[in-house]
């Protein structure tokens, strides 16, 4: 296992990619964001056209075929059977869909289980997503949880959108943030909630550079 492990989790909007990414970055960590795993499922059954709600045909599709998952320029990337799907994992549709795989047990526990043979080979990492510091790596160095008011974050997801030519309302992006929120935390395996050892940061008010620079020192206070 490494000798660093940061985990950082939260909800959809809290910041939580665009952070671990820096924070891995100036502590010359690898970065894992598991949310693009989640995705790589979701988009390979949606291509594969089967049931969402039917697990066993779900873990069929992750044995069927072959995942890699990357970081390249601080970025994960996604490959499924040689092809990059880096971009297509990040649609409406795949985002939208991705809680039926989340809500899958035994396929989180097949994810559950490269997360942690990705740390195995690394000797710092950040990671980010929903259970990393309550199932994941539930003895992580440093665990934080991120949130941010559902209004903020509705307002982060539509500015995101549209830097990809996306126009959506502010009203239904935060519809669907709190949609994806509540299935997220009502889920019975690996839901959303923070660790008990968890450092919880509020981030509504709080610039990207602040967070990474508060969760840093916090990092070197601990570590
Ligand atoms: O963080 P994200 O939006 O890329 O996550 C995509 C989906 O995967 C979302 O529905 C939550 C789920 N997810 C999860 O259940 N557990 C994780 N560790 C990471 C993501």
């Amino acid at each position: 296992m490494a000798d660093l492990i940061v985990t950082i989790d939260g909800p959809a909007g809290s910041g939580k990619s665009t952070v671990a990414r820096l924070l891995a970055r100036k502590l010359g960590a690898s970065f894992l964001d598991t949310g693009a795993m989640y995705r790589a499922i979701t988009f390979a059954a949606m291509q594969a056209g089967v049931d969402l709600s039917d697990e066993r045909t779900l873990l069929h599709v992750v044995q069927k075929h072959k995942f890699q998952f990357s970081v390249r320029g601080g970025q994960m990337r996604v490959v499924i059977d040689d092809v990059d799907v880096t971009g297509q994992i990040r649609s409406p549709e795949v985002t939208a869909k991705a809680r039926y795989i989340a809500a899958a047990p035994k396929v989180r526990e097949k994810l559950v289980q490269m997360q942690r043979e990705f740390a195995a080979g690394r000797r710092k990492i950040v990671t980010e997503g929903r259970d990393q510091g309550t199932v994941a790596f539930a003895d992580a160095n440093v665990k934080f949880y991120l949130t941010a008011e559902a209004p903020e974050r509705a307002r982060r997801r539509q500015a995101e959108l549209r830097a990809k030519g996306c126009n959506e309302g502010l009203e239904q992006t935060q519809k669907a943030i709190e949609e994806r929120d509540r299935s997220d935390r009502s889920r019975t395996v690996g839901p959303l909630k923070p660790a008990e050892d968890a450092i919880v940061v509020d981030t509504t008010k709080l610039s990207i550079d602040k967070v990474v620079e508060t969760l840093l020192e916090l990092v070197r206070e601990k570590c």
